[in-house]
């Protein structure tokens, strides 16, 4: 068989415009599991042992090699969008001499890389992949020989209704031969419903011809799945996180309400976490073992180590959580948040790039940003480090073991020190030293028999009140 020898170059059809999904962004550009849905069909080429990725762009062009920019990827313009057979015959100028093409569609983009390799390792002229679905839809039909290859590929809008009764799909994967395949591309004709030049034709041309083209069934239908609606966009982005929590689940997490758990497939979680329903985990996120992570818990690019519990309603962006700390209910960490161990941070706390050392104690609606608080300060209710002055930020420290008095206003930049306390309701524009108690407000004054005179004053002025009358 001469494919092994072949250097393997993925070529992705993506210059189509995606009219169905009635949008400006282009279509392969929509994000699933939090990434444009082509930088996973890139992924799994690459995984597949790909060098090149040929990528050809069309509809949005200029946006589309922005996004797909690396140094194993080329862009071919296809500059009117005639089809599919059209668009891989615009990368035949990027493929010197013989090779194996990995061909793939931008908007199939729950592909696997296992699967590529099956598609590439396939004896035979050619394969592509194929699926069973209930609901075949719009997808072209795979109408196999007597031999179990392929015999035909039917488009939906061109069958007739009992090519459109068969599940086989065609899931738009293929590995084909380069430079064979573009002569049978040369030869294609826009006579079909949709007045386009189909690479389905051209690989049907060739198995008529006598190559013998395999069909691999892949091993997860929802591989065949395409995005050419919103719907479509829904349901794969679904399956996506789906196959993300499925996997955590076989590493020895736990999912309370999986169905309602959002999570990217960039997200690790270590064993014996527990994860209730309506949990977001995102991007590049990392949790630790034996952590519990309640209803609501929204979390991108955070670090949580082990043992952490995540009360419900918290939003960690960029954060980091040490060992054994309690956050939440409704607290918000936002980047550069830094907690040592067993910090605890209650409810409607608000931490911007500040480092809280080991047992750190926020307990409620405290807003510390760009503050430096040291092992086991306690903070009091309503505390605010006053970071900004219109200007410019300033930085707080907060010494070992101070206490902040509730309602304290920390003017930056300024420092509380070691062993320190600040009274209630001080605003503190000097540093505390420590040991020290800072009181920055007015002494409290108290008037006697103030009630009495006012209810008297009042009477006098606005005679006798109605209920008093009756
Ligand atoms: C195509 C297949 C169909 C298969 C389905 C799998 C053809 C004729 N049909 O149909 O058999 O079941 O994919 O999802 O191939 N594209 C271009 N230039 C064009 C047209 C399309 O680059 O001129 C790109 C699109 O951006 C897309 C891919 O090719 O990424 C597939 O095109 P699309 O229009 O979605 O084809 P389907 O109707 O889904
Ligand atoms: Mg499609």
């Amino acid at each position: 068989m001469h494919s092994e020898t072949r250097p393997l170059t993925a070529v992705i059809l993506a210059a189509g415009k995606g009219t169905r999904m009635r949008s400006s962004l282009p279509k392969v550009l929509h994000p699933v599991a939090g990434r444009p849905m082509i930088s996973w069909v890139l992924d799994a080429a690459r995984a597949a042992g790909c060098q090149r990725l040929v990528v050809v762009v069309g509809h949005g062009a200029d946006q589309l090699r922005a996004a797909v920019a690396a140094d194993d990827v080329v862009c071919v313009l296809q500059e009117e969008q005639n089809g599919t057979g059209h668009a891989l015959a615009q990368a035949a100028p990027e493929i010197d001499g013989e090779s194996r093409l990995l061909v793939l569609s931008g908007d199939v983009p729950l592909v696997s890389a296992a699967t590529l390799q099956r598609l590439a390792a396939s004896p035979g002229w050619g394969s592509l992949a194929v699926a069973d679905l209930d609901e075949p839809g719009r997808l072209g039909r795979v109408i196999p020989d007597a031999s179990g290859g392929l015999a035909r590929i039917v488009e939906a809008a061109d069958a007739n209704p009992e090519e459109l009764a068969v599940k086989t799909v065609n899931a738009g994967l293929y590995a084909l031969p380069a430079p064979e395949i573009f002569d049978y591309l040369d030869r294609l004709d826009t006579d079909n419903a949709q007045g386009e030049l189909y690479l389905t034709d051209a690989v049907t041309a060739a198995a008529q011809g006598g190559e013998q083209v395999e069909l691999v069934t892949l091993d997860d239908p929802a591989e065949a799945w395409g995005v050419n609606n919103r719907r479509q966009l829904a349901q794969v982005h679904r399956r996506m996180v789906e196959r993300t929590v499925e996997s955590l689940m076989d590493s020895g997490v736990t999912f309370l309400d999986p169905a309602t758990a959002t999570v990217e497939p960039g997200v690790k979680v270590g064993q014996d976490t527990v994860i209730h329903g309506g949990v977001t985990l995102l991007g590049q996120t990392t949790v630790g073992s034996g952590c519990e992570l309640h209803q609501g818990a929204w979390m991108r690019d955070a670090e949580v180590a082990d043992g952490v519990e995540i009360k419900p309603y918290s939003v960690l962006d960029g954060a980091r959580v040490g060992a054994d700390s309690r956050v939440g209910p409704f607290a918000r960490l936002r980047p550069g948040a830094d907690l040592g161990r067993g910090v605890g941070v209650g409810n409607f706390v608000e931490v911007k790039k500040s480092r809280l050392e080991d047992g750190v104690k926020a307990g409620h609606l405290a807003y510390l940003g760009d503050a430096q608080i040291g092992p086991e300060a306690n903070i009091g209710a309503g505390v605010v480090t006053c970071n900004y002055d219109g200007e410019k930020k300033s930085v707080t420290h907060i010494g070992r073991g101070a206490f902040v008095g509730s309602d304290t206003m920390l003017v930056a930049p300024v420092s509380v020190g070691d062993g320190a306390t600040t009274a209630a309701g001080s605003v503190i524009t000097q540093d505390v030293p420590a040991g020290a108690l800072g009181v920055g407000r007015q002494r409290q004054r108290n008037v006697e028999g103030w009630a009495e005179r006012r209810h008297k004053t009042n009477s006098k002025k606005n005679g006798p009140k109605k209920n008093e009358e009756s």
